[in-house]
């Protein structure tokens, strides 16, 4: 069997490229998977704003995640936005039949700039049909706060009774992982908290001065997806994932990409690589060609 992991991404399309299905085969393919992408929604987009979102129709989604599971063998799935009730049902639905060995759930409900991406309906839905075949969910602080039916954490020793009450959470599986991103909090110091109910894994992390954030969360859950299959567990998946994350966001300011919150770059290393490959092959073809 082949060692390169196929990875597969449901969730939404944000044509800046930022976040969404793009950025998560941007984030693949960085990172050693083989990317697949299962649409399940159209949004109208920029580095602002939200002014659109489209739904795909609930069968048109089983089709698309029958007909690929029927094929092609999936190592890990990652789940993002689905917009709405009826489409978070067809991918539970879905998922629960072809049953992938590994699967990261972005509950996504809001964007960086403000816009709704899930409503009330798909919440409940979310909940009660798709946290049960997640073996990570990668809350931030304003979904863990929905999730939790109350406000979001505000502060540090919140998030750790935050991280614990969402491992409660009756519908997840006994070996689910929390990864609680605490992006959101103000100050220079960052943490994430992993917990499996056992394991409180403090993620701590300086924050980079840079607006250019789109996308961080999908990008560390497909980073989360790719990299699993490729090691031990998922603490390690997830610390060489945030890692990674951290360079891409260290590197983002050399794209330009709008004026609100530009993506971050996720080909920062295999560009760097292959700048200096150029640069060797220049010098070389001087000698030879002088
Ligand atoms: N400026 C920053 N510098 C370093 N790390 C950051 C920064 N902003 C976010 N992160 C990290 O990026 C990851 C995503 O966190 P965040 O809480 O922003 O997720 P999110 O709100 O789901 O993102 P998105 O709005 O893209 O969906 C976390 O690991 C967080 O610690
Ligand atoms: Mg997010």
């Amino acid at each position: 069997m082949t060692a390169i992991p196929n990875a597969l991404t449901i969730a939404g399309v944000d044509p800046s490229g930022g976040a969404g299905v793009l950025a998560d085969l941007k984030t693949f393919s960085a990172l050693g998977a083989y990317g697949c992408a299962v649409i399940a929604a159209l949004t109208a987009q920029n580095t602002r704003a939200v002014t659109g979102v489209q739904a795909v129709a609930p069968d048109f989604i089983r089709l698309q995640i029958d007909t690929l599971f029927d094929d092609v063998r999936i190592d890990a799935v990652k789940i993002g936005m689905l917009g709405e009730a009826a489409t978070v049902r067809a991918v539970a639905e879905a998922l629960a039949r072809q049953a992938p060995p590994f699967t990261v759930l972005d509950p996504v409900m809001v964007a960086k700039s403000g816009d709704a991406l899930l409503d009330r309906a798909g919440v409940a839905t979310l909940r009660e049909a798709l946290l049960p075949l997640a073996d990570v969910i990668t809350p931030n602080l304003p979904e863990a706060g929905v999730l939790l039916e109350g406000r979001g954490p505000e502060t540090k020793p919140e998030m750790y009774r935050a991280a614990e009450r969402l491992r409660n959470l009756q519908p997840l599986a006994r070996h689910c992982w929390v990864l609680l991103k605490g992006g959101h909090l103000p100050g220079a110091e960052l943490l994430d908290l992993l917990f499996d109910g056992d394991r409180m894994i403090e993620l701590p992390g300086r924050r980079l001065d840079t607006k250019n954030t789109h996308g961080t969360g999908c990008t560390l859950s497909s980073a989360i997806a790719a990299l699993r299959p490729q090691r031990p567990d998922v603490p390690a998946a997830v610390t060489d994932a945030r890692a990674w994350l951290l360079r891409a966001i260290a590197a983002a300011d050399q794209l330009d990409v709008g004026r609100g919150h530009g993506p971050v770059h996720h080909l920062h290393a295999l560009w760097a690589a292959a700048g200096q490959r150029q640069a060797r092959q220049s010098v070389h073809s001087k000698e030879q060609y002088p």
